[in-house]
């Protein structure tokens, strides 16, 4: 095996660990603003200080390094690099990445960069927000600053995370900001963020950027049907249209599944039946890969949501993490396995896997986090089965890095491999650190 076809690395996102939200002439993002407003997140918390990292990166890093991580996936804050969301740019933002970016580099970390990962920029918000086509061009204009600043440092690129999170839980369920509940609206939503994913693949081309690979990275699941009867069979495939393929379809193939297709017809939803033409297949150079749990339909009436789907979700079979989310390490290869089918050729990354879990620090200051390590190495044993098996994966990142701000649970869920203690931002590896770390060397002694 050659040193680096295969990475093992972390992943956080900005707003979730960086705090100093308003630092060096940094914008308001949305998140920032929702979280404010009461009875939005859970007990209140606000990503005003999270983890402090903005302040603690060398320290961070130097954590990092102690454990060995080959490959960090982080976010940068678009509000941080162009506060208004467009017009004039910030350097002091630029400099705090250039910091993390160089950081990494010295410390011999492959850094992975997200572009966007939910932080819209309050501006933009108040124009619109996604649902504003010409927030697409704003973005690609954010996009291009960045790689031109980093293209020569930074080799993985990802434009959005989890596109589907963004258009569900904010424009349907309205749960996550700006809170609307709109099927049209979040139809429309959708084929804007696929829009500005192409044209920043378009400016990424003419960069023509040496190592440069650009991707997405998708939240995707299997989807199991309670039966094998032929309406829940159907169910499980309207579902697996919705969840996984609203997003992996069109930057594959450059369409939207029928199932959805015909959803939208159902629904008298026509944007973006009229706007397919504009889909453009290949625009990516590899596929990230979101992976915490399955989900399981029957046919039936739902609410609210799956009212539309005609379907209802079952509860776990099996145990479930803290999020409530079973857990079901098959799945993984289930996904991988079936996306190399299609796509041979295609590098594949797990861009987040893990689990939230109810970690105590003891009284002699470990934090033994048994299940964590139990779900980890059974989710990592499934990616290294379908890599000998030939799939092209590439690389395995844990979420998380640090505990940090679990959106609207707030600080409530941890899921990092090194606790935090939010009152003294002192950082604690856990069990699952130290193992991960052992799994790391045994890997580079294998060479
Ligand atoms: C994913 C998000 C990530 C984190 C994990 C638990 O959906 O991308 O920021 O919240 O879930």
């Amino acid at each position: 095996m050659q040193k680096n076809d295969f990475y093992l690395g972390v992943a956080t996102s900005a707003l979730q660990i960086e705090g100093s939200l308003a630092a060096d002439g940094s914008g308001q993002s949305l998140w920032e603003v929702f979280a404010a407003q009461p009875g939005k997140v859970f007990n209140n918390d606000t990503p005003a200080l999270a983890c402090d990292h903005y302040r603690r990166c060398e320290a961070d890093l130097d954590l990092m390094a102690a454990l060995g991580i080959e490959m960090y996936r982080f976010s940068t804050a678009w509000p941080r690099i162009f506060p208004a969301g467009a017009g004039a740019l910030n350097q002091k933002g630029l400099d705090f990445y250039a910091r993390l970016i160089d950081g990494l580099l010295e410390r011999g970390i492959e850094p992975m960069l997200t572009l966007y990962h939910w932080e819209l920029p309050q501006t933009m918000q108040e124009r619109g927000g996604w649902a504003n086509r010409d927030v697409a061009k704003y973005f690609a204009d954010y996009a291009g600053t960045m790689l031109e600043r980093f293209g020569d440092r930074v080799k993985y690129w990802i434009t959005h995370n989890e596109p589907w999170v963004t258009t569900v839980l904010g424009y349907w369920e309205g749960v996550h900001p700006p809170g609307t509940k709109d099927f049209a609206v979040a139809s429309q939503v959708a084929h804007h963020l696929l829009y500005s994913h192409q044209l920043v693949w378009r400016i990424f081309q003419e960069l023509n950027l040496p190592q440069g690979q650009l991707g997405i990275a998708l939240n995707l699941s299997p989807v199991h049907a309670a039966s094998n009867q032929p309406a829940d069979l159907a169910a499980a495939d309207r579902y697996d249209a919705f969840l996984n393929r609203w997003f992996m379809d069109p930057v594959l193939k450059g369409t939207y599944p029928e199932a959805l297709c015909t959803l939208w017809r159902e629904q008298g939803v026509s944007y973006p039946l009229e706007r397919m033409d504009e889909l453009q297949a290949g625009t990516i150079n590899f596929l990230g890969i979101n992976y915490y749990t399955r989900n399981r339909v029957q046919a039936g009436s739902g609410d609210a949501l799956y009212a539309l789907l005609r379907l209802e979700q079952l509860p776990p079979e099996l145990p479930a993490t803290e999020m409530g989310w079973e857990i079901y390490p098959d799945g993984l290869y289930e996904l991988l396995t079936r996306i190399s089918r299609e796509n041979k050729e295609l590098p594949l990354f797990i861009t987040e896997n893990g689990a939230a879990f109810p970690d105590q620090v003891d009284a002699d200051g470990r934090v033994k986090d048994e299940q964590r390590i139990a779900y980890l190495e059974a989710h990592l044993a499934q990616v290294r089965r379908a890599k000998e098996e030939g799939v092209n994966v590439r690389g395995y990142l844990v979420w998380s890095f640090l505990d940090n701000f679990e959106w609207t649970y707030g600080y409530s869920k941890r899921f990092g491999l090194v606790y935090v203690d939010y009152a003294t931002q002192k950082r604690i590896i856990k069990d699952s650190g130290y193992w991960y770390r052992d799994q790391i060397n045994r890997k580079k002694q294998k060479g």
